[in-house]
């Protein structure tokens, strides 16, 4: 499988930095932010326990057109510290996050220059306490790593960043244990799902490769009899992402795609949490990093859904996160909602939260709260539906939704009576 490495070396060489990986950094950045901020915003609270662990972690340090870029396990650390500063300035009393980083890389050099790079940043006092360079594969630490974690204390926060090249270096079952058994773990998962599928052939089926993904023979040989169909590459991923998410057991994922423009390959950055609310905040971010996120589908929810007696093709463009289809998605959004309750039976006679909608029906789809909040004050205003809080009051203004609100059919639906464009 060909790969493409980031080497540093002991001459003190540093690799330059495409332009995607800097887009994944911004995520890991505003995501690791966000989290710290939504878990610490009780303003009674003091601390935040927390671990982060960087399977893949490299030398940390990059070059960028001339300029010097920090790699992962930098940006983790300087986001943790500058997050807890701010949050400190709006608190009476003290706020602390007591966060363990594990960085772990099989090479000996970019554990070494990692060190070094350490060794001489503002964190050089928690190297050997807070702060563990580990050297060795990911698969071979995590079990140490999650028996950490576990003593740590009872929520487990968790972040695993598994930035591997190809899609060999981790094997789905590692992942299924930390979901398994940790309460609150999340992982991000670089995944190059092209460069799979490319390699996917007869002859490797019964590999230690395929084997460490959980495809046995014949699962194999049904994706490849899949290369022989219109759209097989858009199948044969459709069938990925189900297969990922049930052997890792984790209820809520984000399917999409990091454009790779040098390979011309995209590549999975795949979310995979038992959170609903994670879910949602990882997909919001790829909306604001709108122009280096794709998936192939369609907008709204049942995104990846397709329909055989169409043209497969047509179903699966390429959807960028633009300004033009966040409105295709609150388009699509107020036509689905008051079918998806009517067409339930206990949603109908009941109404439904916010949050048991995105519980059921986010995975495959770029629709997030916001969006979805956009369309249900469209449906609201056109009497569409009647949105409630949990305590059963009405919220007939209110331009902010909560997940626990629960949306209600009227008794007459007109369905699709709304216009488009307002
Ligand atoms: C894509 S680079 C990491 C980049 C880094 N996460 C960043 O964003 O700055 C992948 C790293 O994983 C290391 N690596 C490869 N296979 C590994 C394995 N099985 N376990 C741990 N590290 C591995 C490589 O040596 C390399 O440094």
């Amino acid at each position: 499988m060909p790969k493409k490495h980031y080497e540093w070396g002991y001459d003190g060489s540093v690799p330059e930095i495409g332009e995607h990986s800097l887009a994944k950094h911004r995520i890991i950045e505003d995501y690791v932010r966000r989290y710290i901020e939504i878990l610490s915003a009780n303003p009674r609270q003091s601390q935040l326990n927390l671990t982060i662990v960087d399977g893949f972690c490299g030398g940390g340090l990059y070059t960028f057109k001339n300029e010097v870029v920090p790699g992962s396990p930098l940006i983790l650390l300087r986001t943790v510290r500058e997050t807890e500063a701010k949050i400190k300035i709006t608190r009476r009393k003290d706020f602390k996050i007591n966060a363990d980083f594990f960085f772990i890389d099989e090479a000996l050099p970019h554990c070494n220059f990692l060190k070094n790079e350490i060794e001489h940043s503002e964190f050089k006092g928690e190297l050997g306490k807070s702060i563990k360079i580990i050297v060795g594969q990911f698969e071979t630490k995590a079990t140490d790593i999650i028996r950490f974690i576990k003593n740590k204390g009872k929520a487990h926060r968790s972040l695993f960043f598994l930035d591997q090249y190809g899609w060999s270096d981790i094997s789905l079952g590692t992942i299924r244990k930390i979901i398994n058994e940790l309460s609150y773990p999340e992982v991000l998962l670089t995944f190059a799902v092209d460069s799979l599928i490319n390699y996917l052939n007869e002859n490797l089926a019964g590999s230690r490769s395929l084997l460490s993904l959980e495809l046995n023979r014949s699962d194999v040989q049904e994706l490849l009899n899949r290369k022989r169909e219109a759209g097989w590459r858009y199948l044969i991923q459709n069938e990925l992402y189900r297969h990922i998410q049930n052997c890792t057991n984790a209820k809520h994922y984000t399917p999409f795609f990091i454009k790779s423009p040098k390979s011309g390959r995209s590549y999975w950055l795949l979310h995979l949490s038992k959170h609903v609310r994670a879910r949602d905040e990882m997909a919001t971010l790829h909306w604001d990093k709108q122009n280096h996120f794709v998936h192939h589908g369609k907008s709204g929810f049942h995104a990846l859904g397709f329909d055989p007696s169409k043209d497969i093709l047509e179903q699966f463009n390429l959807f960028d996160f633009n300004e033009i289809n966040r409105i295709h998605s609150v388009d699509a959004t107020t036509e689905q909602i008051p079918k998806l309750i009517n067409d339930d039976k206990l949603w109908n006679s009941q109404g439904v939260s916010v949050e048991d909608i995105f519980s059921r029906l986010s995975n495959n789809s770029p629709v997030t709260k916001i969006i979805a909040c956009e369309a249900l004050i469209k449906l609201r205003k056109y009497n569409e539906v009647t949105i409630i809080t949990k305590d059963g009051k009405p919220k007939p203004r209110a331009n902010a939704m909560k997940w626990e609100d629960r949306i209600i059919l009227p008794r007459q639906t007109n369905f699709l009576s709304i216009p488009k464009k307002e």
